[in-house]
């Protein structure tokens, strides 16, 4: 299980406890997080899972892959250097207490 929150720019946030395995573009369709809209349902081919990861916590997400890498690059909101696509994020305890920030496209 993992506390995992996400926060929006208009400053409000949303906290869920993330069971184990589950990505987190999952888990943010299953707690209402907006913006993360999951389209391609985590196969990696939409880019609309976008999240940036708080930079205390990006290198606990694990790497970014050469096709996530190039995904990257299709997002609404530009990528910056903690920019992630939350499908390939899978929750396990070192991730408890993460913090992600939700992009909002214009
Ligand atoms: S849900 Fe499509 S790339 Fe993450």
């Amino acid at each position: 299980m993992a506390l995992i929150t996400w926060k929006m720019e208009d400053g409000s946030e949303i906290t869920a406890d993330v069971k184990d395995g589950l990505n987190l573009m999952e888990a943010a369709a299953s707690n209402n997080v907006p913006h993360i809209e999951g389209e391609c349902g985590g196969c990696l081919s939409c880019a609309t899972c976008h999240v940036f990861v708080d930079s205390d916590w990006f290198a606990k997400t694990g790497e970014v892959d050469d096709i996530e890498d190039t995904m990257l690059e299709m997002t609404d909101v530009e990528r910056e250097d903690n920019s992630r696509l939350s499908c390939q994020i899978v929750a396990s305890a070192d991730l408890d207490g993460l913090i992600l920030y939700v992009p909002e496209p214009e």
